[in-house]
């Protein structure tokens, strides 16, 4: 046959891909082209809106660099991070919740010892950060690695900034957990933000009267070995958009009560300059494996 009618054309586009070698690859592409072509026939979409979204989609592309991802952006304000973020954590047996990687995880997370202010340089109300990795059975896990980032006082991650190529990450670190499992650092409160608006992404946001805010958090990557990668956050209960966040990121047992703290020593035992505030939050672990996420301009493609 070689003219088609609307649902044969899209079981021959279905059926072009019946010799796929990867079997998954096939399902994925031939459920892809029934969603899209379904899509097509239920918006009866016009030669100008597909020509838009071609150019949204290439204006995406164009604003994204080895340190910004206007792709995951997209992914995240569609709800579609959140929603693949669900079907692949269903079930957590008592593990921490999961949420968005953003796209701010850069990579550029040196070790650091305990205690260290990431944020030394940086104005902003202090902050003691005390956590603790274990695994589902409260066991303390030694020696893991735990990626921490977050944004500054006005809202901007270091890689966001003119500064970071010459004077590297801020506000950024990687910790490993001692004997007991446990580790510390000082930092900033960070407030909530915008995600960018200075591309497509976000002027879709504000063009749909959508907000543009992310209730404040610190992010957090466990990667313990034998383990399953943990990517997540910890909220700051009380912020404004925590009911509201633009990328649909926020579960309840992610929401940590930050206290406000006068005393003179903070919980390591050394001086405290002024007014603090303390999270606490321990990290549970599900035994399984997975690779941690590449860091952004590292990813290697591989052909189906
Ligand atoms: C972030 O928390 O860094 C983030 C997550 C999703 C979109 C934008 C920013
Ligand atoms: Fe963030």
């Amino acid at each position: 046959m070689t003219q088609f009618n609307d649902t044969e054309l899209t079981a021959a586009v279905i059926r072009s891909f019946d010799e796929t070698p990867n079997p998954r690859v096939k399902f994925l592409l031939q459920e892809l082209v029934k969603s899209l072509h379904d899509y097509v026939r239920k918006t009866d979409l016009t030669f100008e809106e597909w020509d838009y979204a071609i150019d949204f989609l290439t204006r995406t592309g164009h604003k994204c660099t080895d340190i910004r991802q206007e792709f995951i952006l997209l992914s995240d304000v569609l709800g579609v991070s959140m929603l693949v973020d669900a079907v692949n954590h269903r079930d957590r047996d008592g593990a921490t919740e999961t949420t968005v990687l953003g796209p701010f995880y850069v990579g550029e997370h040196r070790e650091t010892p305990h205690g260290t202010d990431i944020s030394a340089s940086l104005p902003g109300e202090r902050m003691f950060v005390k956590s603790r990795v274990t695994d589902l059975k409260g066991k303390p896990l030694a020696n893991v690695p735990v990626d921490v980032w977050h944004a500054d006082d006005d809202g901007y991650y270091d890689s966001q900034k003119p500064s970071y190529a010459t004077e590297g990450p801020s506000s950024r670190a990687r910790f490993i957990t001692d004997a007991d499992g446990r580790f510390h650092f000082r930092t900033i409160l960070p407030c909530s933000y915008p995600i960018p608006t200075d591309g497509p992404v976000g002027q879709m946001i504000t063009q749909t009267n959508r907000h543009p805010m992310r209730p404040a958090h610190v992010h957090f990557l466990v990667n313990a070995k034998g383990y399953e990668p943990l990517i997540t956050h910890v909220f700051i209960e009380g912020d404004k958009y925590i009911d509201s966040d633009v990328v649909f990121g926020v579960k309840d047992e992610l929401i940590a009560k930050v206290e406000k703290r006068t005393d003179a020593v903070m919980p390591d035992g050394k001086p405290s300059d002024g007014p603090w505030h303390l999270m606490t939050y321990e990290f549970h672990v599900k035994p399984g494996g997975g690779l941690a996420p590449a860091p952004l301009g590292t990813k290697v493609t591989e052909d189906a």
